[in-house]
C-alpha cells in the first residue's frame, strides 16, 4: 500500500465526520473547561504542558499516587509469605485489587482467581504466547493476528511459532485503517489455533471488531487473545460479552502505575498451561527433583509481587468508574474531532487511518510533510507540546502503510481545547522553520 493511499487531507475528511464535529459543537466548547486536571498533579504542576501523548503512558491521579504512598506508609510487608498482621494487610490489599479488576474487566468476584498480575500487557502476552501457544502449537498450526499488532502481541508470537513449526498469518488493513470481516474470514480457518489482535490501535486509533473475531475464531476450534493495552483507558470492556479467551493490559495506560499489568484467561485454558515464570511463591510442594504447581493465579505469579503497585491500580480504577466512562467518552470524542478536523484545516499535514473522527479512539497519527516526525516532535518540545515520533513499536503496519515513521498525538480525558491549541500552533511553528512564514 502507497503512502499516497493511506494518508488523507483535509479534503478527505468524510462528510460523516463533519457533520458529527458541528453536532458536537456543544460538547467542543466544554472542552475549554477541564475539571479533570487538577487531579493530576504533574498536569496541575506543569500548566504549560500539552500532554499528548497518553497511549504511551497516561499521568496518574493523585489518589493513586496517594495510594501507593499508603501502602509503603501503612501496610508494606510481603504478601502471601507472613502470618503476621501487616502481611496479611497486603495479601488483602492484593485480593481486593484481583477481585476489582474481575468486576472491571465484567466478571465477578468469583472469577478473581483467573486475574493474573504480571509487569505490563507485553509480559501478560507473552505468558499466552509462550505457556498457552508453546503448549498447544505445533508444525502445519496458525496463529493469526492483524497487521496492526503492537510488537508486544507479534514478536511473542513469531517466536513462538519459530519454535512450533507453526505459521504466523497476518490480517491486512484496508486504505481506510480498518480490518474488515472478509479479510478475517479469509485469513482464519481450519488450521488456526490462536486468534490475537489488539482492541485498539496504538497507531490507527481504530477498534477492532473483537466479537465478531471472537466468533470467527470459535467457529474453528481456535482461542482469541485480546491485547486491551489500548482500549481499557478509553472503552468499557466486558470479557464475557466480546467472548473472548485471554485479554491483557497495562495499569499505566489506564491511569494506575508503572510495572503492573493484568492477564485474565479461562479458568480452563489457564488451569491446563504450565507456568511462565517459576520461583516463590507458585508451587504447592517441591521436592529435591520436581515440582507441583499452585492453581492459577499463584501458579503465574512468581516472586515477590509488586503490592503496592497492585492497591494503587484498584485506586485507578475507583478513579476511573468515579469519572465514568459515558464521561469520558463524550469528553475524548469531542477532543479527537476537534483535533483532526484543526489538523485536517493544515494543508500540510497527512492524517494517518480512517478519515472519520468517529474512528479513532483517543489516537490522532499524522506526518507533516516532508519533514521528519523526530524533528517536529523535537519542535513542538520546545513549545512545550508531548507527542511520540518514530514507528510506535509497529512496524509491519508502518511497512504496510508505506512509511517508517510518524507523529501520534495521544489525547485522555484530561486533556482541553488549550492543549490542541497548543499542538496546532506548535505545527505552525514547525512548519515556518522548515519554510518560513
Ligand atoms: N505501547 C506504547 C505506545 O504505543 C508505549 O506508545
Amino acid at each position: 500500500m502507497t503512502e499516497q493511499r493511506i494518508l488523507h487531507g483535509a479534503d478527505m475528511l468524510t462528510e460523516r465526520g463533519r457533520a458529527e464535529w458541528d453536532a458536537a459543537g456543544v460538547q467542543v466548547s466544554a472542552l475549554v473547561d477541564n475539571p479533570y486536571k487538577k487531579d493530576f498533579p504533574l498536569l496541575a504542576t506543569k500548566p504549560s504542558l500539552a500532554f499528548l501523548d497518553s497511549a504511551a503512558t497516561a499521568q496518574r491521579p493523585a489518589v493513586v499516587l496517594d495510594a501507593q504512598r499508603n501502602f509503603y506508609e501503612s501496610m508494606n510487608a510481603n504478601a502471601l509469605r507472613g502470618l503476621y498482621k501487616l502481611s496479611v494487610e497486603a495479601t488483602e490489599a492484593i485480593n481486593a485489587s484481583r477481585a476489582h479488576v474481575a468486576r472491571f474487566l465484567g466478571l465477578t468476584d468469583a472469577d478473581a482467581r483467573d486475574i493474573i498480575f504480571c509487569r505490563n500487557a507485553s509480559e501478560a502476552l507473552n505468558i499466552v504466547a509462550s505457556s498457552y501457544g508453546g503448549s498447544v502449537l505445533a508444525a502445519g498450526d496458525e496463529v493469526c493476528i492483524t497487521i496492526m499488532e503492537h510488537h508486544s502481541n507479534l514478536i511473542p508470537w513469531q517466536q513462538v511459532c519459530e519454535r512450533a513449526g507453526a505459521k504466523l498469518v497476518y490480517m491486512y488493513v484496508g486504505e481506510d485503517g480498518v480490518l474488515t470481516e472478509e479479510e478475517m474470514r479469509a485469513k482464519i480457518g481450519p488450521k488456526t489455533k490462536v486468534v490475537s489482535a489488539a482492541h485498539v490501535s496504538n497507531v490507527l486509533g481504530v477498534e477492532n471488531d473483537i466479537k465478531l473475531l471472537a466468533s470467527i475464531a470459535h467457529e474453528f476450534g481456535a482461542v482469541m487473545v485480546v491485547d486491551g493495552a489500548q482500549s481499557v483507558p478509553h472503552l468499557q470492556v466486558n470479557v464475557r460479552d466480546l467472548d473472548v479467551d485471554f485479554f491483557a493490559f497495562s495499569a499505566h495506560k489506564a491511569f494506575g502505575p508503572l510495572g503492573i499489568g493484568v492477564l485474565w484467561g479461562r479458568h480452563e485454558l489457564l488451569e491446563a498451561m504450565p507456568p511462565f515464570l517459576t520461583g516463590g511463591e507458585m508451587i504447592d510442594s517441591v521436592t529435591e527433583q520436581a515440582a507441583v504447581w499452585a492453581p492459577t493465579p499463584e501458579k503465574f505469579e512468581a516472586g515477590t509481587q509488586d503490592a503496592a503497585g497492585i492497591f494503587a491500580l484498584d485506586a485507578a480504577l475507583t478513579y476511573m468508574e468515579g469519572v465514568g466512562y459515558e464521561a469520558i467518552q463524550m469528553r475524548e470524542s469531542a477532543l479527537v474531532h476537534t483535533c483532526m478536523h484543526r489538523l485536517a484545516d493544515l494543508d500540510f499535514v497527512r492524517i494517518i487511518g480512517p478519515a472519520d473522527p468517529a474512528l479513532h479512539h483517543g489516537v490522532i497519527s499524522f506526518n507533516v510533510c516532508g519533514i521528519h516526525p523526530h524533528d517536529v516532535s523535537s519542535i513542538l518540545d520546545m513549545d512545550n507540546v508531548a507527542i511520540r515520533a518514530g514507528h510506535h513499536c509497529a512496524q509491519p503496519l508502518l511497512a504496510h502503510l508505506g512509511i517508517e515513521s510518524c507523529c501520534r498525538a495521544s489525547l485522555a480525558f484530561y486533556n482541553d481545547s488549550a492543549d490542541i491549541d497548543k499542538l496546532i500552533s506548535g505545527l505552525q511553528h514547525v512548519w515556518s522553520m522548515f519554510h518560513g512564514d
